[in-house]
């Protein structure tokens, strides 16, 4: 029988891999926590009703690629395509903005997107994300982007660009909205099929089509920033005047809109190299959402967040890290008794904190030292009845074959030393 495959765009991280996937985790933990944010985790499947409500009906992610369907007790369920419908939902459950009127929260975890497989686009990925719940203020969004580039800077990879835009508030869509389709329809013969449709159910999504001919047409678009209030505009700009002051270098992209309905004011984006990401460089994407709570039947509350793709951060510092585990110990037996020698012996190390492997029977010497060549161990202790009876192992250095007499009582600092 064939065996069995993983679901096509989803796949397995191997244990040669995880290391990689355990260092940025911790980075990203250890950052978030110099800023106080706590993490959250929320379940992988929710109510479908919550990304219809929150990310938008007429929004690729909903309309094609999200995993919906009805369980046998039917629910109508989905599997999360990103994290901030669910962090949102989970706030107001759990009124988490009465203990904490200001709340940071982050979390990393699987999303899921049926999107057309390709390098750095999987239908199930991992993101690192972070919501700020309850800060209107441009210093928050220089702060949340500040964050991003810090985390990103901290894996070694310092050519990072912020690309900028701004949504404006409730006010700004629908005259930007209406400009929008008087100039698309001048220019109905030129889209796609999709976009003909986006014209009549939201035609800003026109914007981020990726159609060439449709991505032709948007070059010549009316551009928002020319439908921004006053109080938008002085936001904007004082958020470009903080990443100045910080040193972090951006570009105001007027033609970036972002895929999901729910953004307002600052939106912004960070690419990674295209040569290593092909055409999904976008490493990390992010904005204010200042109506979602309220839509979601929250008191209004301003809100800004971004969330990171994992695996194409992944593909980009693969190479700039080095990482080594701690040293092997591998604890052989030898004569009357060796095996609880070792086995005992083993325990000890492992308490003491080392990497230790012993094998499970009985064997020459011989075979058990060919053994722990092949382990990837530097080191064999080798716990033979003559030692044991003056309380001493044998410490084997497995490269060069050095071996010498060591008293048990100095076992440990004896191999830490050598590490
Ligand atoms: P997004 O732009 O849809 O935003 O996704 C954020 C990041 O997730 C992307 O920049 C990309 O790195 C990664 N990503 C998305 N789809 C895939 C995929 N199919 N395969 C691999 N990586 C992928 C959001 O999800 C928003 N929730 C971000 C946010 C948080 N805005 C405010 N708060």
């Amino acid at each position: 029988m064939k065996p069995l495959q993983c679901v096509k765009g989803m796949h397995d991280i191997l244990p040669d891999e995880v290391a990689l996937w355990h260092h940025l985790e911790e980075k990203f933990r250890a950052l978030l926590a110099q800023y106080d944010y706590a993490e959250i985790r929320t379940p992988m499947l929710e109510p479908q009703a919550l990304f219809l409500r929150a990310i938008g009906d007429a929004t690729d992610i909903v309309e094609k690629e999200m995993y919906a369907f009805v369980d046998k007790g039917g629910d109508a369920l989905a599997l999360r395509p990103e994290g901030t419908a669910s962090v949102v939902r989970a706030y107001l459950q759990h009124t988490l903005g009465a203990t904490m009127p200001i709340s940071r929260l982050y979390y990393i975890g699987p999303m899921f997107r049926r999107e057309r497989p390709a390098k750095g686009r999987y239908r199930q990925f991992f993101q690192a994300g972070a919501e700020l719940i309850g800060a209107a203020e441009p210093a928050a969004d220089a702060e949340i982007i500040d964050m991003a580039v810090q985390y990103i800077r901290s894996l070694g990879l310092s050519n990072v660009r912020v690309q900028l835009n701004s949504l404006g508030d409730a006010q700004t869509r629908p005259l930007f909205r209406d400009a929008l389709v008087a100039y698309f329809s001048q220019r109905t013969e030129r889209l796609c099929a999709d976009c003909r449709r986006r014209l009549e159910t939201n035609p800003l999504r026109i914007l981020d089509c990726k159609v060439p001919t449709c991505q032709a047409e948007a070059q010549g678009a009316p551009v928002i920033l020319d439908y921004l209030n006053p109080d938008d505009a002085a936001h904007f700009a004082e958020v470009q005047r903080l990443l100045t002051l910080f040193g972090i270098p951006f570009d105001v992209v007027p033609t970036m809109v972002r895929g999901l309905d729910y953004y307002t004011q600052t939106i912004f984006e960070i690419q990674g190299s295209p040569d290593a990401l092909g055409a999904q460089a976008t490493i990390v994407g992010g904005g204010r959402y200042n109506d979602l709570i309220a839509q979601m039947g929250g008191r209004a509350t301003p809100t800004i967040g971004f969330a990171l793709g994992m695996e194409r951060l992944l593909i980009l510092v693969k190479d700039l890290v080095a990482l080594s585990p701690p040293p092997l110990v591998f604890v052989a037996g030898a004569g009357e008794g060796g095996l609880d020698r070792a086995m005992l012996l083993s325990r000890t190390l492992r308490a003491a904190g080392l990497r230790v492997l012993v094998p499970f029977k009985e064997g020459s010497l011989r075979a058990q030292l060919k053994r722990a060549n092949k382990s990837g161990a530097t080191l064999a202790v080798i716990a033979g009845s003559e030692e044991a009876q003056r309380d001493a192992v044998t410490l084997r250095h497995l490269e060069t074959g050095e071996q010498t007499e060591v008293p048990v009582a100095e076992l440990v600092a004896t191999i830490e030393a050598q590490q």
